[in-house]
């Protein structure tokens, strides 16, 4: 599919230079010399994408924003400027264009920011109208990534939820393990039942059997009441059974008979209720280990392995991460009500780049942590420092859970500010020197004021450490 991309700008060369290297990449493009012109292109063309320059002659680029997103609702709107200063960024931003480019145009990041914008517009089309045709199309919906693992990937669960057989999902930590057993059930003829999510790690070893099972009245000292387990909570629809590997063999037993029985024992009871309901088992840990040490019965993985899924640690499928850095701004943009924020080239490829142990979820937290922190209209490197330039240190130190701390604090401390009306003009500055001015005394405490030692720790420039040392005014 070809699209077609709109170039409105005053500049007749700049305007002919445009629109060769957008047609020499396959685009089609249509021009428009002012205001006017402008809007009639927009009525009277498809437009996918388009670049406006924000001084269109007679008129103000920005002004025409509304209109034009009047006439098509999803048109991607690029805009160009000769100064990138921050308030036309922020102007640009508010009004819902997607992405921003500064005179000189450098052709790559021309080309680049384009096809973006047209793959996202593609998805918001796809979106609103709704033109799914199968199963495999609707789990790619929600879940990205072209890469030929991937791909293997939707077809199973395209089959699996046809199927009513048994699912075991196996990957490491964040690859995605429920999102895909969601996909199987809402696209399996159970959808419309219940999908009830047993986390068996978070309950307590005591619990877990009368969790899962239900208990009848009198089967503890508290029990006051029968009370269901969640497989009956689940009766003719998806129980979900993560980290089935944090089974005790006592409760695995359980399991394995209503695998076999289809059939539950409330605790405490004698009698056996039948159920319904089909299992999707997942699992960040190696099973056939666990069966080697004992610790997980093999009929119970048989009974459990039907139809196998894993999913590829993202860093052998590098080649998602753009699709699904793409996915989370515009996922956040909305859930924040900001408007969706660019990414630069060279960002994108230092996270394609990146390890990530903790698979999509640390993307994810990773974008929504720079999302905070990025005060213009560009996602830059220096918002993923973080991450980037972690220095290696301690590997008991937990990270993820440091992650999430961090960012609520400063969601919390963003939001403040932002709430407060004082004067924002420093905002990357204030909030920076929050985490700074304490994370550099209490390093260099460590270090017994030793500078070299404390910027190895924080994996950062010895001068740039001392430059910001003189800014805090520590010694
Ligand atoms: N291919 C994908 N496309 C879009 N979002 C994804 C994809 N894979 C994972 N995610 C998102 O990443 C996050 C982590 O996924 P999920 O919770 O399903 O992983 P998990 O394997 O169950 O992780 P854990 O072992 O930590 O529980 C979720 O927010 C999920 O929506
Ligand atoms: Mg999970």
């Amino acid at each position: 599919m070809s699209y077609s991309v709109l170039i409105a700008d005053d500049d007749n060369s700049l305007r002919q230079v445009l629109s060769a290297a957008l047609n020499k990449a396959g685009y089609n493009t249509v021009k428009a010399r002012n205001g006017k012109e402008t809007i009639e292109c927009i009525q009277e063309n498809e437009i996918d994408v388009m670049l406006l320059d924000i001084f269109l002659g007679d008129v103000d680029g920005l002004e025409l924003i509304e209109s034009i997103q009047e006439i098509n609702p999803t048109v991607a709107i690029i805009i160009i400027t000769g100064h990138g200063t921050t308030q036309t960024a922020i102007e640009a931003a508010k009004r819902r264009a997607y992405g921003y480019l500064t005179k000189p145009i450098d052709r790559e990041e021309l080309l680049d920011l384009v096809e973006r914008a047209a793959s996202a517009v593609n998805i918001t089309k796809e979106e609103t109208e709704g033109t799914q045709e199968n199963e495999q199309i609707d789990a790619q919906g929600r879940m990205v990534g072209k890469s030929p693992a991937m791909q293997v990937v939707y077809q199973v669960i395209g089959r699996a939820a046809v199927s009513d057989e048994t699912v075991l999902i196996m990957g490491e930590s964040g690859t995605g393990k429920e999102l895909v057993a969601e996909l199987i059930h809402k696209n399996s003829p159970r959808s419309e039942n219940p999908f009830i999510v047993v986390d068996c790690s978070a309950i307590s070893p005591s619990l877990i059997e009368s969790t899962l099972f239900g208990h009848v009245k009198g089967a503890y000292t508290d029990a006051h009441a029968d009370r269901k387990g969640k497989f009956e909570q689940a009766d003719s629809g998806t129980i979900f059974l993560d980290e089935v590997g944090e089974l005790s063999i006592d409760v695995q037993m359980k399991l394995l008979r209503v695998l076999q029985e289809r059939e539950i024992e409330p605790v405490g009871s004698n009698d056996t209720r039948s159920v319904n309901v089909r299992i999707i088992a997942a699992t960040n840990q190696k099973l056939e280990t666990s069966i080697t040490d004992k610790t997980f019965r093999d009929d119970l993985y048989y009974r459990l392995n039907v139809v196998p899924i894993s999913l590829p640690p993202l860093r052998e499928r590098r080649e998602d991460i753009p699709d699904l850095i793409d996915l989370f701004t515009s996922r956040f943009a909305q859930e924040y009500q900001i408007p969706k924020i660019g990414i630069s080239t060279e960002t994108i490829d230092k996270l394609t780049e990146h390890e990530w142990h903790g698979n999509v979820r640390e993307l994810e937290n990773a974008i929504k942590r720079a999302l905070v922190m990025c005060s213009g209209q560009m996602l830059l490197p220096e918002h993923f420092a973080e991450i980037l330039d972690k220095p290696v240190l301690d590997s008991n130190v937990n990270n993820q859970d440091l992650d999430l701390q961090m960012q609520s604090l400063l969601q919390m401390q963003v939001t403040q500010l932002l709430e407060s009306e004082m004067d924002l003009g420093h905002l990357y500055a204030k909030i920076t020197a929050v985490f700074e001015k304490p994370l550099f005394e209490i390093v260099l405490e460590y270090t017994d004021g030793n500078q070299s030692k404390a910027s190895e720790i924080l994996g950062i420039n010895r001068n740039t450490l001392s430059a910001r040392l003189k800014v805090y005014d520590i010694k």
